[in-house]
């Protein structure tokens, strides 16, 4: 429950800290990567993306809230693009379906999508991001644990009943609450990802080769979900606000244990063939209007109260969506996951 999140921040952190929760509506499904696989197309596996419409197979390192003309994220000014890796079921027969997502907890009438959190640990302690910044979080290839026990980065909260039962303490601090891999038991309520990125940045490079070498965990490894206070390296001195992705997905049409596989294993796969879950990753590319982001930092924003922002109606955001680029059925019933063939 994020309530509980923010209760760990005010522990730890003085007044003026500050966190933004939020919901943005899926604004399209396609096999489009403008960070890892810029201008491919398709590009490799499935994605879920949400955010501004300036989204494209690949993306200029200018300013895209300059590009974008709406966004279907709950704070008017972010024109930010988020996407990760769909989760698919494999049916007992081998026929895989993608795996519908739902709404969080307390976000309101988005469409699926992915819900945002943004927090700093007190007024002028982050540096928000720079027009053309975007960054990866997340190993695609990892599928054993990454071994960081309360401070992993990728996790996923197996619901125990409808209504988010079980949506207790914060995400990812728990290996008991939150596994690292996908849950092996049938969730009766769905599914919750969790994706937390990089605190630290060089201060100077807006991406690189690998999307990652330019951020940085602190000095005393990577973070917890709100634990923001550590000491940035010499090579990466500068704080940024840690995003926090969480996807919820609708997992409740797929736990018959007959469609399970035979052996007991779990069904679900990620859209790049990763049948552990612990290849989880999110994408992100910056796109807040003008300084929208720092005032939001540094004037104490709440969850979703802001008064530095502005606000749209989800059925305002709703309408946000990108033309999906590549034609293909990316929901009945497949033979094998998109792009898995190539
Ligand atoms: C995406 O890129 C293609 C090729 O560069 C271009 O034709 C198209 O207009 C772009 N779409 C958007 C929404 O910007
Ligand atoms: C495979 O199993 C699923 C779930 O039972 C079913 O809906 C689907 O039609 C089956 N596909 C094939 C090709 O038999």
């Amino acid at each position: 429950m994020f309530f509980l999140g923010l209760l760990a921040l005010t522990g730890t952190a003085e007044a003026a800290q500050a966190m933004l929760r939020f919901g943005c509506s899926q604004a399209v499904i396609d096999r489009i990567d403008p960070l890892v696989d810029p201008g491919k197309v398709p590009s490799s596996h499935v994605h879920q993306i949400v955010g501004g419409n300036a989204f494209n197979a690949s993306m200029p390192h200018t300013d895209i809230a300059k590009e974008a003309t709406c966004t279907s994220c709950f704070f008017d000014q972010d024109f930010s693009n988020y996407w990760t890796a769909n989760v698919y079921f494999k049916a007992r027969n081998g026929s895989y379906h993608r795996v519908p997502q739902m709404v969080n907890d307390a976000i309101g009438a988005a469409n699926g999508g992915i819900t945002v959190y943004y927090t700093a640990s007190g007024a002028k302690e982050s540096t928000a991001f720079k027009p053309g910044f975007r960054m990866f979080s997340g190993d695609a290839s990892r599928r054993k644990s990454a071994g960081l026990g309360k401070n992993m980065q990728s996790c996923y909260r197996c619901y125990t009943g409808p209504n988010f039962k079980g949506n207790n303490m914060s995400p990812c601090m728990d290996p008991k609450l939150d596994t690292e891999g996908f849950p092996t038991t049938p969730c009766p309520g769905g599914i919750r990802s969790s994706v937390i990125f990089p605190l630290c940045w060089d201060g100077k490079n807006l991406d690189s080769p690998n999307h990652i070498d330019h951020v940085s965990h602190p000095v005393t490894g990577p973070t917890s979900f709100t634990v923001v206070n550590g000491k940035c390296p010499d090579t990466h001195p500068v704080k940024l606000p840690q995003i926090h992705l969480e996807i919820v997905w609708d997992t409740t049409k797929f736990n018959k244990k007959e469609d399970w596989p035979a052996d007991g294993s779990q069904p679900f796969v990620l859209s790049h063939g990763d049948t552990t879950g612990y290849g989880q990753h999110g994408d992100y590319v910056f796109g807040w209007k003008d300084d929208s982001l720092q005032q939001a930092m540094d004037n104490g924003c709440y969850a979703a109260s802001c008064k530095k922002l502005t606000t749209q109606s989800f059925a305002n955001a709703n309408k946000c969506v990108v033309k999906s680029v590549v034609k293909e059925n990316t929901d009945g019933w497949l033979p094998m996951l998109p792009g898995m063939d190539m």
